[in-house]
């Protein structure tokens, strides 16, 4: 459930109009509703007791640090993949000790500074980097707390390019090869072993392969315990599905945690999640306008002021997201293109997508935008980031400005050379 919703006719989030939204900010812009973050966050939460998980949002699917501190504020911990995404989660009030380091490619500088500012879990993918690990945490004369990433050899997800449990993806160490890892990684003595961590993908929106996964999980740990080693701690990842639209719900928190219940009974640990999608997707929306229609013989296309660049899930993924009107329409629908002005035909946000009729300057938002929206969007076409707005009650505030197109290029100068050679004739 969220907190966006038609009142009279106008599109709300929480107290505030989006079309007020859209007047005072402009458009492009995301806009995301605290209300429905923190709900979405109790959910999981309730859904979760008594296991009394960490529940690490994960950072890569909105990184704005506002948002962070909503989820903070209610206990969140962060699921980081890459320095940057720590020091976005410590800014946003994230304690060290909640905060998990995961990813395939972390650099020594990277697994340097998450030991020195003590994150509480350091996720481990490879042979290379647990030796990288250990030498970070010997120079520093400080433990590391480590767990093994393992790769299930099973995958799930809406779509090829976010599946990461299977055999042949680049993540996590193998079934076979992961006791003599654990075995190494409790045997030194710069590692504090937590445990094991597992992710088989995204948007998953089927309970069978996570059910198969975590039952290797759990028959891997123990293995290793009853080898003598401790496993404290089972990360179980995130991965479950958001309700998009037009599609069969993902299965609901609950029965997800029941899943977990199930396959672990009688198993004692300490569990942690890293849900991004679930807490965060249908807590934010992207405001556009239509710039123009083309008309064409077989379907009109409308233009929009938002395009690939700021929401490239359609381009990327083909994923859909539901377009609503700011103000409602009469039942009146067409069947149209949604495109965006980039040069590219990529550039497609919907193709034949029937919805009520929307004129030049009108105002929609992108439902379903607040997770992998604008943490992927970039400057192409010399399109600057777009702001992005917090709503709270009946308050709302720009918690990351529209970039000038002036800052951007502020950034970039001419080399020294370029104006003291002569031209080559
Ligand atoms: N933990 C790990 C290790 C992950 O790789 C991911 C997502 C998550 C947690 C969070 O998964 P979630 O609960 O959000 O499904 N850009 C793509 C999604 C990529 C997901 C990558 N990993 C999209 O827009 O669909």
């Amino acid at each position: 459930m969220h907190h966006f919703a038609y009142r009279d006719g106008v599109l709300f989030c929480e107290e505030v109009s989006l079309a007020a939204i859209a007047d005072a900010v402009g458009t492009p812009a995301y806009v995301y509703s605290t209300a429905t973050l923190r709900r979405h966050f109790q959910v999981f939460r309730d859904a979760m007791a008594p296991l009394d998980p960490l529940i690490a949002f994960a950072v890569k699917a909105n990184a704005n640090i506002a948002v962070l501190h909503v989820l903070a504020q209610d206990g969140a911990g962060a699921d980081t993949v890459s320095a940057g995404e720590i020091k976005r989660a410590l800014a946003a009030g994230v304690p060290p000790e909640k905060i998990i380091f995961a990813g395939v490619g972390k650099t020594r500088a990277e697994l340097g500074f998450a030991v020195d500012v003590g994150v509480g879990q350091i996720n481990v993918e490879s042979p290379g980097e647990l030796v990288e690990l250990i030498a970070c945490a010997q120079t520093r004369g400080r433990k590391a707390p480590v767990a093994l990433r393992v790769n299930p050899a099973i995958g799930a997800g809406g779509h090829d390019k976010i599946a990461t449990g299977g055999g042949d993806t680049k993540f996590g160490i193998s079934l076979a090869d992961a006791p003599a890892l654990y075995q190494a990684a409790c045997q030194n003595p710069w590692l504090v072993p937590r445990g094991l961590a597992v992710h088989i993908g995204s948007q998953i929106k089927d309970l069978a392969p996570l059910r198969t996964a975590f039952q290797r999980v759990r028959a891997l740990a123990e293995t290793l315990r009853a080898d003598g080693w401790p496993v404290r701690h089972l990360d179980l990842g995130g991965g479950l599905g958001a309700p998009y639209f037009d599609e069969p719900d993902p299965p609901s928190p609950s029965a997800y945690a029941a899943l977990v219940k199930d396959v672990f009974a009688g198993f004692d640990a300490a569990f942690a999640f890293e849900p991004g999608r679930l807490i965060a997707a249908n807590a934010g929306v992207l405001l556009t306008r239509v710039i123009r229609r083309q008309p064409r013989p077989e379907r009109d296309i409308l233009v929009l002021d938002a395009a690939m660049n700021d929401l490239v899930r359609p381009a990327m993924y083909e994923a859909y997201h539901d377009l609503k009107p700011l103000q409602e329409k009469d039942a009146a629908v067409e069947t149209i293109d949604l495109v965006g002005p980039v040069c590219e035909t990529g550039d497609t946000f919907a193709k034949g997508r029937t919805m009520p009729r929307l004129e030049p300057g009108e105002a929609a938002a992108f439902m379903t935008a607040g997770a992998y929206g604008a943490v992927m969007a970039s400057t192409y076409n010399a399109r600057p980031l777009v702001p992005e707005v917090l709503v709270s009650g009946d308050r709302f505030a720009i918690v990351r400005d529209r970039l000038s197109i002036e800052e951007q290029m502020g950034r970039e100068r001419l080399p020294p050379w370029a104006n003291a050679e002569p031209t080559p004739p």
